[in-house]
């Protein structure tokens, strides 16, 4: 009997079996690359936002890890549409079901959809955002409570409805996908900045209180992330972030689709209440 952890005895497999010792070469090195390949198999995820640009790197990413798929949108249709019809093309089961995270009512509808098509979630992420951008003088209750409650409420509401559909004894996952702008602020980006900031200490303390169930929380913080236009839109922000971060690069959605995954992963088993920074070392850099 192997065991993930139990590194010496893969070792000697791998001597055992390379050194044609072993008749059963290639069931071992089946067992080994399943061991140290990230696996969703039989698990559903809810990714919330799917239809937005690192949304859909996230969907993709898990669906290639083995999970089914609820692809939750707002008001991008279209997008979540086509992943789930190229999705399902490749053998996952893929739905998209529409959800505005303005109050808990749409947060408790789309979890009860997603159950009732998918047969029960077992993974989340939590990646939709509201990320408009306003001078802290011109932002308005109104915008603050949008942001407010698709950035920091919406998560608190279905981590809560996710801990309490799972059935007892299953293990659970959730991914919170803040920013670097939860620790670093950014001008005119305040309101967004606190909500992410909020969603960081969320994921630490339900972590806490979730850990008994079998219920982990990560959070996911990334930097500066290559969209269509991003350059055109933002030549100069662009320049400056690159000029900078110490991998001189734009980030990737695949970037911070691998760090989600590694975090859902059993691989991850012993993690919760972590933060896990995706952004080029931006965030070591020195001011001076
Ligand atoms: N892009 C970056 O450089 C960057 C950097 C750090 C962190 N992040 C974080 O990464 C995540 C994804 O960002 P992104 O760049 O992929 O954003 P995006 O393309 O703007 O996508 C945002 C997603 O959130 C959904 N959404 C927005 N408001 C909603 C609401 N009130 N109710 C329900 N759904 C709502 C949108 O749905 P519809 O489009 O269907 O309406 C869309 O799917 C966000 O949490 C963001 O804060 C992004």
């Amino acid at each position: 009997m192997w065991h993930a952890d139990d590194c010496q005895s893969n070792l000697l497999f791998i001597f055992l079996a390379q050194s044609g010792w072993c008749m059963n070469r290639d069931i071992i090195m089946n067992h080994l690359d399943e061991e140290n390949t990230l696996q969703l198999k039989g698990k559903v995820a809810l990714v919330t936002g799917g239809s937005g640009g690192i949304g859909r790197a996230i969907v993709r990413k898990l669906a290639r890890a083995g999970a089914d798929i609820v692809v939750h949108y707002r008001n991008n249709k279209a997008h979540a549409d086509d992943l789930v019809k190229a999705l399902t093309k490749e053998g996952n089961a893929a739905y998209a079901i529409r959800a505005d995270f303005s109050t808990e009512k749409g947060c408790s509808e789309l979890f009860a959809e997603a159950n009732e098509l998918s047969g029960g979630v077992s993974l989340l992420v939590n990646n939709a955002a509201v990320r408009t951008v306003a001078p802290y003088m011109e932002i308005d209750s109104d915008s603050l409570n949008e942001m407010m409650a698709a950035n920091l409420n919406a998560p608190f509401h279905l981590i809560q409805i996710f801990a309490g559909q799972l059935p007892e004894g299953r293990h659970g996952a959730v991914v919170n996908i803040g920013s670097i702008e939860g620790n670093l602020p950014a001008k005119s980006h305040i309101h967004y900045s606190i909500s992410k900031s909020g969603l960081e200490m969320l994921s630490r303390a339900v972590a806490l209180e979730l850990g008994s169930q079998n219920i982990r929380i990560n959070t996911v913080s990334p930097g500066l992330i290559n969209r269509e236009g991003l350059e055109l839109d933002w030549p100069d922000g662009v320049k400056r972030w690159k000029e900078t971060v110490p991998l001189s690069r734009l980030g990737e959605g695949n970037d911070v689709a691998n760090a989600v995954l590694f975090l859902l992963s059993d691989q991850a088993a012993w993690i919760t209440g972590q933060n896990l920074v995706v952004d080029g070392g931006m965030s070591v850099c020195p001011a001076w």
